[in-house]
């Protein structure tokens, strides 16, 4: 029998997530079918507790319902409730109830470190943002034991607030908050910084000092592009930057970890890296 997945969100016409999934079940030979649903603003919880009534699955979810698919469900893994958001939904088969998971930080943490080859130990990070983007990928950050992670954000109480809270739950001293300003005084480049602003979907940047670059530096953005270039890696690239990636591995690493949180079946990421890119450009 066939099972039943989505993805839902507001805007979701732009979604990968159908084109990803399918690609995967097609490889790992797998009897499921995958949709897109229009997220209702007033309805959400409703929304989801009538497709579950009806059989679904599994559910993805995307902005800007994240906070309320973590609420919606009775069990949360601990990389949700650190990320304070879920993306993946599925039935506790035990309780009845959903079960959430965020595999958004695992997601960043697979392709950086292995597709990439960018290990995090040890390593100076920068985070420019402060949203829910950047709380999604700051706990798996943590925990692959940077050296320093500075994050700085346009508006510096959103940053402040968000590190102070990690900061207890994490008991972690690598994390700091840097103004501008304090962003200004770094006397070396940093080796990886991560865009996890949403800057490059209007095709701006934010503002940043130059002194974080380097020759070394590694430039990598949340948002991807079919060819793979943004407004912020282009930015970087101005800077000197060599290495640059784009999130599309990131989102292809997410679902690849729902995938299996609901399968038991780990997809080969790369091809479906491969294929998503060449479908995303015709
Ligand atoms: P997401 O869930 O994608 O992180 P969000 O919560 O709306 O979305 O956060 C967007 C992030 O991009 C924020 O860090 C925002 O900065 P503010 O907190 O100051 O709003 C950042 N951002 C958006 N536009 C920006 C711009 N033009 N320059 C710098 N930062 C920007």
């Amino acid at each position: 029998m066939t099972d039943h997945y989505a993805v839902v969100g507001k805007p979701i016409a732009h979604s990968k997530s159908p084109l990803i999934h399918r690609l995967f079940a097609q490889q790992t030979d797998q009897d499921l079918e995958y949709r897109a649903e229009l997220g209702d603003s007033v309805n959400f919880e409703e929304q989801v507790s009538k497709w579950f009534a009806l059989g679904l699955r599994g559910l993805n979810v995307t902005l800007p319902f994240k906070e309320r698919a973590l609420a919606l469900a009775s069990k949360k893994t601990a990389r949700a409730l650190l990320a304070g958001a879920a993306n993946t939904l599925r039935l506790d088969q035990n309780a009845g109830g959903l079960e959430a998971d965020n595999t958004d930080g695992i997601g960043l943490m697979r392709d950086l470190q292995e597709r990439l080859g960018f290990a995090i130990q040890d390593k100076r990070i920068l985070v420019l943002g402060a949203g829910g983007a950047t709380r999604g990928i700051l706990g798996p950050l943590l925990e692959a034991g940077p050296a320093r992670l500075v994050i700085t954000n346009r508006t510096e109480e959103r940053a402040i607030t968000l590190v102070q809270a990690m900061q207890t739950a994490m008991n972690a001293t690598a994390l700091t908050f840097n103004s501008q300003a304090q962003l200004a005084q770094h006397n070396e480049g940093f080796d990886l910084v991560i865009n996890a602003t949403s800057t490059s979907l209007s095709g701006d940047v934010p503002e940043v000092p130059d002194c974080i670059w380097a020759s070394h530096t590694m430039a990598y953005d949340l948002a991807y592009t079919p060819s793979g270039e943004t407004s912020f890696l282009v930015f970087a690239q101005s800077h000197g930057v060599k290495n640059c990636a784009d999130g599309l591995g990131m989102l292809v690493e997410q679902a690849a970890e729902a995938f299996y949180w609901w399968r038991g079946v780990a997809p080969d990421t790369s091809a479906v890296l491969k294929q998503t890119r060449i479908l995303l450009a015709a």
